[in-house]
């Protein structure tokens, strides 16, 4: 029995085996269930007793060689796929999707950069507002309609406490802490209670503009708004202001661009009057500057706001806004080009 066992081990060192199938080989001829292994236990019932002791002792020796004989010989097969020079390492890898930025925040992004070059700051407020900065300080009374015209969401019982309904209130927020002169642009989100429809969203961006200075004019806001347009829309895009009525600005205006797909003919796009309506615009109401403790006798200012959906359905021609909200990927891979 022991000069068998030494001839196993013998074998099993001689064995030969390089591929994955060779080594699969000699594991089922060693350890396989009818292998030289269990054949030898299967026989160590019968050895005698005064020699079970070295007899066992070979026979784990040898399961011992033969299992580290295998995890060598696969560890040398992985070594050598490591060296394969086989593999054409210069191949390119496989395509990483790019992902891009969304219509909205490209818009938005372009209107902080045209400002950025006029030197407008830019600043936030929260989402979460009280009355006073969303509108009692900006000129509405508390029974006034214009808040009616809002749709606010209140959060809870408290009237006080709501979502803001544009960021016209971040204007007060500046005025409150900032120093003097003041030209600040607020990108952000508004919330009105409005059934979503391809006009409207009870979720949107807007931007909110403010200029605060020693003799600010109305021929500023124009020349300001002018530039914008053209930054904003093509360099031969003309403007119109309408006159208005916001409770925070005095004079109010809204303005139009002139259509770009008729070039002002008229067209389904324009309604057939030639113009696009884009924001809403005014000289600061004395009232806005007292109520932030700016004397408006010294200062006078000029804002407006626009949504930002709007400039992008204006620049993009999509006329449905709910395409801004589903993200769908085919929508929006169409503006992968943009940054
Ligand atoms: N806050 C107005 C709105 O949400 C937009 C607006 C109009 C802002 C005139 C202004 C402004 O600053 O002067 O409809």
């Amino acid at each position: 029995m022991l000069q068998n066992i030494d001839k196993i081990l013998e074998e099993a060192r001689q064995f030969k085996a390089e591929t994955k199938k060779e080594i699969e080989q000699f594991r089922i001829l060693y350890l396989g269930k009818k292998g030289a292994l269990s054949e030898l236990f299967k026989n160590f019932k019968d050895v005698p007793a005064d020699q079970k002791k070295e007899v066992g002792q070979k026979i784990n020796q040898l399961k011992q060689f033969v299992s580290e004989k295998i995890d060598a010989l696969q560890a040398g097969i992985s070594e050598e796929a490591r060296t394969d020079d086989s593999r054409d390492l210069t191949l390119p890898g496989p395509p990483v999707q790019a992902g891009a930025r969304h219509p909205i925040s490209i818009v938005r992004n372009e209107i902080i950069s045209i400002f950025g070059r006029l030197g407008y700051t830019i600043s936030e407020g929260p989402e979460i507002e009280d009355d006073w900065h969303v509108f009692s300080s900006l000129n509405f009374p508390p029974e006034h309609p214009a808040r009616d015209m809002q749709d606010t969401f209140f959060i809870e019982k408290d009237p006080d406490i709501l979502l803001r309904t544009h960021t016209s209130s971040v204007q007060v927020r500046v005025m409150e802490k900032e120093s003097l002169p003041i030209r600040t642009i607020s990108p952000g989100r508004v919330f009105r209670n409005e059934a979503i429809s391809a006009r409207a969203h009870c979720i949107f961006h807007q931007v909110e503009g403010l200029y605060i200075d020693k003799n600010v004019s109305f021929a500023d806001l124009k020349q300001t708004l002018l530039y914008f347009a053209r930054e904003m829309f093509g360099k031969h895009v003309e403007i119109r202001l309408r006159p208005s009525y916001f409770p925070f600005t005095e004079p109010s205006a809204e303005m139009d661009i002139s259509c770009q797909i008729c070039g002002g003919k008229g067209c389904n796009v324009c309604k057939y009057t030639g113009w696009l309506e884009i924001l809403g615009c005014g000289m600061v109401d004395p009232n806005v500057l007292e109520f932030n403790k700016i004397d408006s006798k010294k200062y006078t200012g000029f804002a407006f706001g626009m949504g930002v959906e709007r400039v992008a359905m204006l620049k993009y021609q999509v006329k449905d806004l709910r395409l801004y909200f589903e993200n769908d990927l085919r929508f929006l891979e169409q503006f992968k080009a943009a940054y």
